[in-house]
């Protein structure tokens, strides 16, 4: 699989189950280590080579590639013992070694951001799936990354709570945030992609516009993918 996302750019990546949507995304942030390839994100250029091994330098570099790379799960994976503000705030503490007063203001207007005011106090299980969601994805703004990665953020979410997450999306979109979004909402991928990845068997079969795929697809496989879905 071959990609250049632009600056900016809101690409989802669509197709059926087991085609290596979630895989390919975890590669991106060196969650899995590719058999090989290349991968470049803002100055940290990682490259991996069929037979070779993970070297301490790759891993260095690695490193270094996730400090601009915020990734958010189907499953929210919020700290259940921490508080929201405590969740924002930890990366930035642990990682980058800020302290609570240089990152509470950030974190607290993140919370804002994403439409958290008032929740900071409370504890993730009190908080609805759609708000677990959001803190989620204020706990990986934290870091700044130059790229947010999703992988189906609306799966477990009634349509309701899905909707809310999807403005937060679209409003990180307004603002110029690049995001690749795994996911199953058709709708959302339509309506709100730059670009549209169709995966079938590990290859991306076909890309582009979002009115074009959806109303045209020119690929057989793409056709029949999404007639399955009606
Ligand atoms: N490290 C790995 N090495 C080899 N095969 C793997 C590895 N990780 C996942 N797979 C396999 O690769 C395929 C793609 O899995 P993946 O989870 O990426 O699919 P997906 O498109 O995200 O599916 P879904 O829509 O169900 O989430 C699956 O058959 C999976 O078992
Ligand atoms: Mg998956």
């Amino acid at each position: 699989m071959s990609l250049c996302v632009e600056r900016g750019e809101l690409v989802s990546i669509i197709g059926p189950s087991g085609c290596g949507k979630s895989t390919f995304l975890r590669c991106l942030n060196f969650l899995e280590i590719p058999d090989s390839g290349v991968l470049r994100i803002e100055d940290v250029e990682i490259t991996k080579q069929t037979g070779h091994g993970w070297n301490r330098a790759q891993e260095r570099r690695a490193h270094a590639l996730r400090a601009h790379v915020g990734m958010v799960f189907q499953s929210f994976n919020l700290f259940a013992h921490r508080t929201v503000l405590d969740n924002v705030m930890m990366a930035p503490r642990s990682v980058k070694g800020l302290s609570q007063p240089e990152i509470e203001p950030l974190a607290r207007a993140l919370l804002a951001k994403v439409g958290l005011e008032g929740m900071a106090d409370r504890y993730p299980s009190t908080l609805s799936g759609g708000q677990q969601q959001r803190a989620a994805i204020a706990r990986a703004l934290a870091m700044k990354p130059a790229v947010m990665l999703y992988d189906e953020p609306t799966s477990a979410l009634d349509p309701e709570l899905a909707e809310e997450v999807l403005q937060v999306m679209r409003r990180l979109d307004d603002e110029g945030m690049t995001q690749i979004v795994v996911t199953h909402d058709m709708r959302f991928a339509r309506a709100a992609s730059d670009r549209v990845l169709y995966v079938e068997a590990g290859h991306i079969v076909e890309s582009g516009d979002p009115d074009v795929l959806f109303a045209d697809p020119q690929d057989p496989r793409t056709r029949r993918f999404l007639r399955t879905l009606l």
